[in-house]
């Protein structure tokens, strides 16, 4: 399955992934996941949005089901593991379990989760979301990429008959447990191979509007301007003062600058702040601290500042009973995440879902970078199909 999905999307240069929703990179992915499940005699639920659940559901599995899987999507130039690993463990954990002649009494469906890094519309778990209804599908109908392209249109070009909104997709689903990639180096330290997730931070998107007077580079007198680049740098800088003294995080991984010109001091400079932090009070306030000094600054140089919430998550304890469960099962320890993931979702939605996490040497992730041995990889593999044996039978 690795070898399958390993050159789907990749960037031969940066090795990286460009999987981005509804486009041919990530149909592919796709259009994989539903032949895997094909070839397993899995049946396949979808919401008309792109989620997808392939169920196994044998003779005498009653009830509502328990779900695994995770996303195919990437960030722009992202590994290889964040999301796919999930997915592929997942299909992995079901060929163990029929291997060893097993038979769950519960049905047991492996979830693809469409847009989950909101890397195109903007929107974190964009797929998610809207199967539980926690994003308005009005809202979702107004969202477009970069290029402009409507949310429903780019669904539509993937050849999906979208119908945005709450689906009856989860209807069906008991619980879910996410596998994933760890985003950072605590099983490294802990010498582990597996761990369960405690809780997901809070976390949210921010888009900083500067806005000043375009003119020329070379006969505008420095006191003579109003450049909206300044108050961008100096905002840059606070984020990540700000975030280091409230031990929080933050972020401005994205910047579009009109006219983008050498020769041109901007019209406009818009940067994306990402904050996370353990709390929604931490990131509001270190959100609003970062604001008001942006606007000071601006003020000053004579520019102007707009601040546009785009999404925002609270902190996500994860399901208790369901997480100590797996731990007293696998034995693994329990760490947070600052990274937001579909299982935040579906326990915000009612769901009870847990994760678990596998090593990553590297600790690092949206990056081609991100990396997991094959033996951890197969540990997860492992670790999910107890889990599977366990919460199915
Ligand atoms: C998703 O991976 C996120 O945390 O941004
Ligand atoms: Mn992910
Ligand atoms: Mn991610």
């Amino acid at each position: 399955m690795w070898e399958d999905l390993r050159p789907i999307g990749l960037n031969p240069r940066s090795g990286g992934y460009l999987r981005s929703p509804f486009t041919s990179a990530e149909r592919e992915c796709a259009a994989w996941y539903v032949d895997q499940a094909t070839r397993r005699d899995l049946s396949i639920d979808e919401d008309g949005q792109g989620n997808k659940i392939a169920w196994w559901r044998p003779e005498g599995a009653t009830g509502k089901g328990v779900l695994v899987g995770s996303h195919l999507d990437s960030v722009d130039d992202g590994g290889a593991f964040d999301g796919p690993l999930g997915v592929v463990s997942s299909f992995a954990a079901i060929d163990a379990l029929r291997a060893g002649g097993f038979t769950p009494q519960r049905p047991v469906g492996v979830a693809m989760f469409v847009a989950e890094e909101g890397s195109r519309f903007g929107v974190a778990c964009l797929g998610s979301r809207l199967a539980t209804g926690l994003t308005d599908p009005d809202v979702a109908r107004e969202l477009r990429d970069g290029d402009g392209v409507f949310l429903l249109d780019a669904m539509a070009s993937a050849g999906l008959d979208p119908r945005l909104g709450r689906s009856d997709l989860l209807d069906r689903v008991e619980l879910f447990v996410e596998l994933h990639v760890e985003q950072g180096r605590d099983l490294v330290d802990r010498g582990t191979e597996v761990a369960v997730a405690s809780a997901s931070w809070a976390h949210g998107r921010w888009r900083f509007d500067f806005t000043g007077q375009p003119n020329h580079a070379g006969t505008t007198r420095m006191e003579d301007r109003r450049d909206p680049m300044l108050a961008y740098a100096m905002t840059v800088l606070a984020a990540n003062k700000q975030a280091r003294l409230g031990e929080a995080r933050a972020t401005f991984g994205r910047v579009s600058v009109k006219p983008n010109a050498t020769n041109a001091i901007p019209s406009q400079v818009t940067g994306w702040l990402d904050a996370r932090g353990a709390d929604a009070g931490l990131v509001t306030g270190l959100v609003d601290t970062i604001a008001r000094q942006a606007g000071e600054r601006a003020a000053r140089d004579g520019t102007s500042l707009q601040v546009t919430s785009e999404s925002t998550s609270p902190t996500v304890v994860f399901d208790c009973p369901l997480s100590s469960r797996l731990v007293d099962i696998l034995g693994a320890p329990l760490i947070p995440t600052g990274a937001g993931h579909d299982a935040a979702i579906l326990q915000l939605a009612g769901i009870p879902s847990a994760m678990l996490f596998v090593r990553n040497p590297t600790g690092v992730s949206h990056s081609p970078e991100e990396f997991a041995e094959t033996a951890d990889c197969l540990a997860g593999v492992d670790a999910l199909t107890r889990v599977l044996r366990e919460l199915s039978a």
